[in-house]
């Protein structure tokens, strides 16, 4: 055994593993770099979708919602929430004006958070954009 795993051979697997991996890494980060503007559909974020964005933000969506798949289990997924209303931005902003739902004993319910009609159609055409990354079929069902 040792005359086949001498020092040399060692210093050798250990340098040309070395080698072998960070090239892996550099081509595996090169790839992914060189996939972003095809596969995050950057070419569809309009003004309005960017107003959307910073509505999400400003009030805290995430802290109920996740959004493809990062945020709070309180409420529903918002990833594909545009196509589970049937590819409708009108029926996103009526679901987020008819808010908190009425009647409804124990149901969780979402606040009423008195948007404008161009803050309604900022925030839908926002999930409408994140409807459609490209997230290799994530969620996996359109539930969320
Ligand atoms: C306090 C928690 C909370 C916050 C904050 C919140 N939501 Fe909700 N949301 C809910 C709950 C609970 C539901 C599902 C129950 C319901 O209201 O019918 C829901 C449902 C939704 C739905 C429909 C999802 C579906 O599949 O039926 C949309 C769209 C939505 N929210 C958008 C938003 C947006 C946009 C924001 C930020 C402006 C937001 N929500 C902030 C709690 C929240």
């Amino acid at each position: 055994m040792s005359e086949v795993l001498n020092k040399t051979v060692a210093r050798n697997i250990y340098y040309g593993g070395s080698l072998f991996f960070l090239l892996l890494f550099l081509g595996l980060t090169f790839h992914t770099n060189a996939n972003f503007p095809e596969r995050d559909n950057r070419g569809a974020i309009t003004e309005q979708v960017a107003q959307g964005k910073r509505l999400w933000e400003e009030n805290n969506c995430i802290g109920c919602h996740t959004l493809l798949g990062e945020g709070a289990y309180f409420a529903p997924e918002l990833g594909n929430v545009y196509k589970r209303f049937g590819n409708s931005t009108e029926a996103v902003k009526a679901f987020i004006k008819s808010r908190p739902a009425q009647g409804i004993p124990n149901r969780r319910s979402m606040p009423q958070f008195n948007f404008s009609d161009d803050e309604l159609e900022a925030l839908a055409q926002f999930l409408k954009y994140v409807s459609e990354i490209k997230t290799a079929n994530w969620p996996p069902n359109i539930q969320g």
